[in-house]
């Protein structure tokens, strides 16, 4: 009982947070003052450099990294392909810096609200640098209207040859178990999530079990039959799954590995090192983070009270 009343608050608390990303009082006092309040324990930094420096350190510790730099919703060409060079730029000083760190993107940082083609251009852009310098480029999964899209742009670059780029699918969503299957054929390298944004219900799951029952299903066949299956959680339970059902079905660890958010559960990540597996964390940086903090409170309410003490304790 206890545990439906709570699932039930969180839920609530979950779609007032990301109701609020669009209002513009929230987003002044959050863009204003939320790196000092503790945006910085999710983000990087604002600049390469920091991260560059949060991957060192993650990589000392054993951890693989990928880094984002944050923004979505481009609205000019132009920027669409700044956005594209940077990101040349950011795969090659990873190399040039020895890190064990590649690169996860969003398409509509790359132009694909603007037109889908200016999108695949970018990402094949990046995809095609990545591939010279033996780099490798995750396809990050968005709202639900940009998936079809996505998948197209995906099975383009599979197709024109590209190995180096893998996807996302979202457990959140009803289409995602037909999507794997479509995708299975092309042996892919695929992201497994629960889904971080506010969908209506009759695109995705409302409710949390049985979200977490499509990430099981996903996670079985994927293990099963995807080239690679990146299991995207902080979920003891999805996570202890996933090993018992690897070491049941033989599957090798070479062929999956654990992804966690920055600053979310570090304990877990060095222990699942230390028990021999491979666990990459997501580290993004740049000036545009709040949208991506505010998903990161939205599916955690009680980060709000962490930021609630850093605003006391000023
Ligand atoms: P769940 O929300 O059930 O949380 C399980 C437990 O983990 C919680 O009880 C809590 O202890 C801890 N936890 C979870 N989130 C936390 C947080 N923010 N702060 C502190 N503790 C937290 N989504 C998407 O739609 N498209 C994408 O491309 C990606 N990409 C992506 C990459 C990686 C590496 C990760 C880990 C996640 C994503 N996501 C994503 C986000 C994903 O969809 C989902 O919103 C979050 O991972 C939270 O869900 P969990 O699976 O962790 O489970």
């Amino acid at each position: 009982m206890a545990r439906i009343v709570r699932d039930r608050l969180n839920g609530l608390l979950r779609q007032a947070i990301l109701a609020a990303v669009a209002n513009r009082t929230v987003r002044r006092f959050v863009r204003r003052y939320g790196m000092r309040l503790g945006a910085s324990r999710f983000v990087a930094g604002e600049t390469l450099d920091d991260a560059v420096r949060a991957i060192r350190g993650l990589n000392e510790r054993g951890l693989l990294a990928n880094t984002t730099l944050l923004g979505e919703l481009i609205r000019d060409p132009d920027e669409a392909r700044a956005v594209a060079g940077t990101y040349e730029g950011v795969v090659q000083r990873l190399v040039d810096e020895g890190l064990r760190a590649n690169v996860a993107l969003k398409l509509t940082h790359l132009g694909l609200a603007l037109d889908e083609e200016l999108a695949f251009e970018n990402v094949a852009r990046v995809v095609s640098r990545a591939a010279e310098l033996g780099s490798f480029v995750r396809i990050d999964m968005e709202e639900s209207e940009w998936v079809d899209a996505t998948l197209r742009i995906y099975r383009r670059l599979r197709d024109a040859g590209s190995e180096n780029v893998g996807i996302v699918l979202q457990a959140y969503l009803y289409r995602s178990e037909v999507d794997l299957a479509s995708l299975l054929q092309l042996r892919p390298n695929v992201r497994l999530v629960k889904g971080a944004y506010l969908e209506p219900p009759d695109v995705a799951y409302p409710r949390k079990q049985d979200v977490d029952a499509a990430f099981v299903r996903l996670l079985e066949r994927s293990l099963r039959e995807s080239g690679f299956t990146a299991v995207a959680t902080h979920d003891e339970r999805l996570i202890e799954h996933a090993i018992a059902f690897a070491a049941r079905e033989g599957i090798e660890r070479e062929r999956f590995q654990f992804q966690l958010l920055y600053g979310v559960r570090p304990q877990l990540q060095l222990d699942l090192v230390r028990r021999g597996y491979e666990v990459l964390v997501a580290t993004p940086y740049g000036p545009e983070w709040y949208p991506y903090l505010m998903r990161r409170l939205a599916e955690r309410p009680a980060n709000l009270l962490f930021f609630v003490r850093s605003l006391l304790a000023r």
